[in-house]
């Protein structure tokens, strides 16, 4: 096994599973034996935090590492500790993880690359993907998609300025596809560490099909190593593009893990034979909500927040639009908990 000094970064996590399985190709040791299949939990800010991120882990398996939902840079280098907490090392012992910032400002993604470095975040992410229009249109996220020549000057001062390695979350564009097949080029002239690419545009936000199509030209223009993401909601959505594109190592996924945690190791173990799901998700999902409660300053805060979840976990079960209703509608903290109860004593059924 490779000695990995670097424990966080992604790059390293890859060297490891190359090492164990250096006699097997893709196809031999891929699905079912849990090799050469990497799988990244996908930022989703308000969700993928910390709390979530840890207790996920002690109740699931399958991931290998997350980025953490973005940062986004200030124009001051006197950082406030709670800029940071999702992402301070203390915080992040059981998955590992890559920081995600998102800026437009080299000189301030750069104070704030070194800082994290300074954390021991040894790669950092490039935010180029955010879609929604308070984002976007301060030429931010997916918003600097449309300025190739931005990202290029951006590019050129930051890599050479940051002690950590560089990747890159993007979309194929922030109206038009056509967007992506200027920037290739010009991500391919500097030494990323890889480029996470989830094929729609700003403007599609989340609707609408993935283009598998454009993301086929992206992987076959890039130098890089590439990191699929989007719409992998189970074994099936996974296998698809898992055999479309062989040349891919690398996973992303996030809505669907969140709505099955069971998801990961489904896919890492190729069949889905895991017993007692509804107890097993009730018993992480006590323990996400006492997280938070222990957390949280009022129960407004603390409702809000589990509503956002039940978006996600709702699609799990069977009758999902029901309960998502009944969660969505409470606006009182022991309503909430009531409907919650009888739902997983009374009602709860795994969709499989
Ligand atoms: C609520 C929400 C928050 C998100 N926050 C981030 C973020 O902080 N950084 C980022 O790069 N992408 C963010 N995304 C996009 C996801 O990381 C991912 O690219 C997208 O959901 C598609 O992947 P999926 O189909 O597996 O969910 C967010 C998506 C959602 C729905």
């Amino acid at each position: 096994m490779v000695l990995c000094m670097d424990p966080g970064s992604f790059a390293c996590l890859r060297l490891w599973y190359h090492q164990r399985d250096v006699d097997g190709n893709r196809r031999d040791a891929g699905i079912g034996k849990g090799l050469l299949i990497q799988l990244y939990l996908a930022p989703l800010r308000g969700i993928t935090d910390y709390i979530y991120r840890n207790t996920f882990a002690v109740h699931f398996d399958g991931f290998d590492g997350a980025l953490a939902p973005f940062i986004p840079t200030v124009t001051t280098d006197r950082f406030k500790p709670s800029h940071f907490k999702d992402v301070l090392p203390e915080n992040n012992s059981t998955l590992p993880i890559v920081p995600q910032i998102i800026s437009n400002q080299p000189d301030d993604f750069i104070n704030l690359a070194v800082r994290l470095f300074d954390l021991g975040h040894t790669s950092v992410n490039w935010n180029l993907g955010c879609p929604f229009p308070m984002v976007a249109k301060k030429q931010r996220g997916s918003g600097l998609l449309p300025y190739p020549e931005k990202i290029d000057a951006f590019l050129e001062k930051t890599v050479s300025s940051i002690p950590n390695r560089l990747s890159i979350k993007t979309r194929l564009g922030r109206r038009k596809i056509s967007e992506i097949f200027e920037l290739m080029p010009i991500f391919n002239k500097y030494p990323l560490e890889e480029i996470i690419i989830h094929p729609r545009t700003g403007k599609q936000m989340y609707d609408g099909k993935v283009d598998l199509d454009t993301f086929e030209q992206c992987l076959e223009q890039s130098v890089h190593r590439v990191v699929y993401n989007g719409d992998i909601t189970d074994l099936k959505t996974f296998q698809d593009v898992f055999d479309r594109f062989e040349g891919i190592d690398g996973w992303m996924i996030g809505r669907g893990a969140v709505a099955n945690p069971f998801l990961p190791a489904i896919i890492k173990a190729g069949k889905d034979d895991i017993p007692q799901k509804v107890e097993k998700f009730r018993q992480f999902y006590e323990e996400l909500f006492e997280q938070y409660r222990q957390r949280f300053s009022g129960p407004g805060h603390l409702l809000n927040r589990m509503k956002g979840f039940w978006t996600y976990f709702s699609k799990s079960f069977q009758n999902s639009r029901k309960i998502a209703k009944k969660v969505h509608r409470t606006q009182r903290m022991h309503r909430y908990l009531e409907i919650v109860d009888r739902f997983f004593t009374e009602e709860a059924q795994w969709k499989e």
